[in-house]
Order: structure tokens, then sequence, then C-alpha cells
């Protein structure tokens, strides 16, 4: 706008034209500091929501978000949650600030529930845990804590395709990022072949994102032995591990299983990075709770390691939000509570997973000549469906199905309510 308003003030100076001038003094009146600042582009998801809401047809479905919904269709707060909430509730604490980098108690009871509580990287406190603002921050705050302090500058590869955020992440912290082959679209599965090809070549000493389980927006995660290959390879090529695990619990209702990958790749002598987050296997989406560990190699790294997080901490947003951590704390620190919530997590899994088994029946009962076969061996909250952008436009306009044009769906969206609704539409729309 300023260089706009400099050349027009310049043309005005040649032409001596009065209404020029007049139009020229109101942009100098309307400019602003932000006269720099372009229009960004509106969040892919978001704009889904929104279109959603508007919509006026009863028979609308939205598969967009990614967060869970019971068979209502409605936001699900876990039993063991205000559970929690009523324990804190009558212990009547204060509203103190936090430490710097979360409670003792909060990162401690969320390391061994990814690690394992006989983890030897946390009995050698070889570990530096903080809380964080959800699984975002601590990719954040992991990621720039890379770019500040690793010892070479680093080029983050992560999965084709990706968690959109991961890539905007890197972005904004002028990381170079790039793709590593992860989903094969011709089987809908795991492309082994493709990754261990591009890893093989992946220069040494490169972050390498994972997804630790529930891969989004696929729904396709390697099998326990495909881990070992996959560690070993980056291994052999001395790649740094970068954890995402945002689904711990949600791809097979067990929490133990879910964090296999890290475990295994701790046990195979790697230095991880993991960021945690309880939106979803909590239902804490907008609590923010979260969780960043480095695995420092020895005890007096992680002091150093520590402290510089903290002073990074410190100057973003000086310590975490506390009401969160308290919940998660409660849940995991009481063995009562921690089996309810255990049982919660399940019953959020099972309905995905009957969901996905519904879904998958109601398209082949119709006589769909496809093979749908994915939609049952994907896991966790998405489904990466192989609709076609026409496709899916398609649902979107004639069905008021909402879906991002990649053809994810979210099968938490799903209930016992529409999936004949929506299984009859994709079948409509792949047929025609
Ligand atoms: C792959 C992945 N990582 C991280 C996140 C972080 O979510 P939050 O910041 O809400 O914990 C999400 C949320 O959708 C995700 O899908």
């Amino acid at each position: 706008m300023a260089q706009a308003l400099k050349k027009l003030s310049v043309q005005v100076l040649k032409n001596n034209n009065v209404d020029q001038i007049i139009g020229c003094s109101a942009l100098r009146a309307s400019s602003t500091w932000w006269c720099n600042v372009e229009m960004g582009p509106p969040d892919v998801i978001l704009g889904i929501s929104e279109a959603y809401k508007k919509d006026t047809n009863e028979k609308k479905v939205n598969l967009g978000v990614g967060a869970y919904r019971d068979d209502n269709g409605k936001p699900f707060i876990l039993p063991s949650v205000q559970k929690a909430e009523e324990v804190i509730f009558k212990k009547k604490l204060n509203h103190e600030y936090a430490p710097i980098g979360g409670e003792a108690a909060y990162c401690q009871a969320v390391a061994e529930l990814a690690f394992g509580c006989d983890s030897p990287m946390l009995k050698e406190k070889r570990n530096c845990t903080v809380q964080t603002l959800s699984g975002t921050g601590a990719l954040r705050l992991g990621l720039e804590f890379i770019a500040k302090h690793y010892a070479k500058v680093p080029e983050v590869w992560m999965p084709a395709p990706t968690w959109g955020n991961h890539p905007q992440i890197c972005n904004m912290l002028k990381l170079t990022h790039k793709q590593y082959r992860y989903y094969d679209a011709k089987t809908h599965g795991f492309d082994l072949k493709g990754a261990l090809e591009d890893i093989c070549k992946i220069p040494e000493g490169a972050i390498i994102l994972l997804h630790a389980c529930a891969h989004n927006p696929t729904g396709v995660d390697p099998k326990p032995e495909e881990w070992a290959q996959l560690s070993q390879a980056i291994k052999s090529r001395k790649l740094f591990p970068f954890f995402d695990m945002a689904y711990q619990g949600f791809a097979t209702g067990d929490v133990d299983h879910d964090a296999l990958a890290v475990r295994r790749f701790v046990q195979d002598g790697h230095q991880v990075t993991l960021a945690q987050s309880f939106a979803k296997n909590m239902g804490l989406y907008g609590e923010r709770v979260g969780a960043l560990t480095f695995d420092c190699g020895d005890a007096e790294t992680a002091a150093k390691v520590m402290s510089q997080v903290k002073i990074m901490i410190r100057t973003m947003y000086s310590n975490p939000p506390l009401y969160g951590a308290r919940i998660v704390t409660e849940i995991l620190s009481d063995a009562q509570l921690k089996q309810t919530w255990l049982c919660d997590v399940k019953q959020m899994a099972d309905r995905i997973i009957d969901m996905r088994h519904r879904l998958r029946g109601g398209i082949e009962g119709a006589g769909n000549k496809q093979q749908w076969c994915h939609i049952t061996d994907q896991i966790g909250m998405f489904c990466y469906t192989g609709l076609k952008p026409d496709q899916v436009a398609k649902l979107t306009k004639d069905f008021h199905i909402y879906l991002t044009k990649d053809g994810r769906i979210s099968v938490a969206g799903i209930s016992s309510k529409n999936v004949n609704y929506v299984a009859e539409a994709m079948h409509k729309v792949t047929s025609s």
C-alpha cells in the first residue's frame, strides 16, 4: 500500500489532476502501520466448519473437523475427566503461576504414559520434559529449540502427506522441510519400500518427523515389524527422530500399544524428541495441554537443555496454564481414575472402529464395485477415502456432507444415525 501511494502521488503531481489529489489524501488518511500485511489464506478445516454451519439442510454431516463426537454427534466429556474435575474442585486450589516448564508431577506422569514407567530414559533422568500448549505448542517449541540450538542447520523431513500445520510451523521458523514417501495411493496403505528408499537418501543429522500412531490425514500406520525396519534405516542414516503423538490410545484403544513406535525407538538407542497432546485422548481440546520431551543422552545434558527450554518458554508465554494439566495429573496419578480413563479411551476408539465397519459395509452392501477395505484397515480418527476432488465436491453439493478436498474424513463425525446416509452418498458419488 505504501508503494502504491508513492506511485500514485508521483502520478498526481505529474498530471496535476484535482480528483486524483482528493483520492490520494483519502488513501493517506486510511494508511495504517499494517499497510504491508497481505491477506492470508483461510484455515482449510475452519473454512469447512463455517460452510457446514451455514448449511440449513437437516441431513448435513461434518466430517471435516478432527474432534471426537459421541453417537449423537455431540462433543464428549469423558467420565474420567468429569470425575477429575470434581476432585480438583473440592481441593479448592489456588491460581498461582505454574513453574515455567509445568508442574513436576505432571511432567513425570505424562512422560511415563508415553515412554512406560520402566523406561531407562526416565530412570536415568536423561529426559527434559515440559508442559506445553497442547500438541501444537510442543511441536512449535521443539522445532524452535532445534532451530536455535541444534548442532547443525537442520532439514526437517516429514511424511507425504502430513498434518498441514507441520510444514507451516517450519515455514514460520524458516526451517527447510522436505517429504519422504509414506502413503501409497494405489493400495491406500503404507509405502514401506518408498519410505525406506527415501530415508536412505536423507542427509545425516536431519530431523525426521514421525507420527507415532493414527497418522493424520491418512489413518495409515506402519505395522510393528515395519517400525522395526524404519528404526534401523533411521539409525543407520544417523537421523534425529521427532515423534508427534497427538492420538495415543485413539488408534487401537490401548495407550501402551499406541506408544509402541516411540518405545521401540528409545529401546533401539535413538535419542528421540516427542510432542504429546491430551486434546483427543482426554477430550481436552480447548484446555491446551500437552508436553515436549527431549531425550538428551545423559542427566547433565538434560539439565542444560532444560535451562535453555525454560528461557525459550519464559520469553514466549512465561508459564503454562494450570487447569488442563491438573486434570491430566489427577487422572494419571490415581489408579482408579486412570482405569476409568483407559476405558473411556477404548470406548472412543471402539466407536470409531465400529463406524469404519458400518461405513464400509454400507458402501459394499449398496453394490459398489470399488475396493473399500482401506476404510477398516486404516486406523484412528481419520480415513483417507481415496475420493477425488470432484467426488468430494459432489458429496458436499448434493448430499451436504463436508470434508477436506483430499478426501479425508473424520470417522468420529459418523454416528449410527448418519452412517447409512454417508455410505449411500459415497456409493453414489463413486459409481456415477
Ligand atoms: C498430527 C497432529 N499433530 C498435532 C496435533 C495437535 O493438536 P493440538 O494442538 O490440539 O494438541 C494434531 C491435531 O489435530 C494432529 O492431528
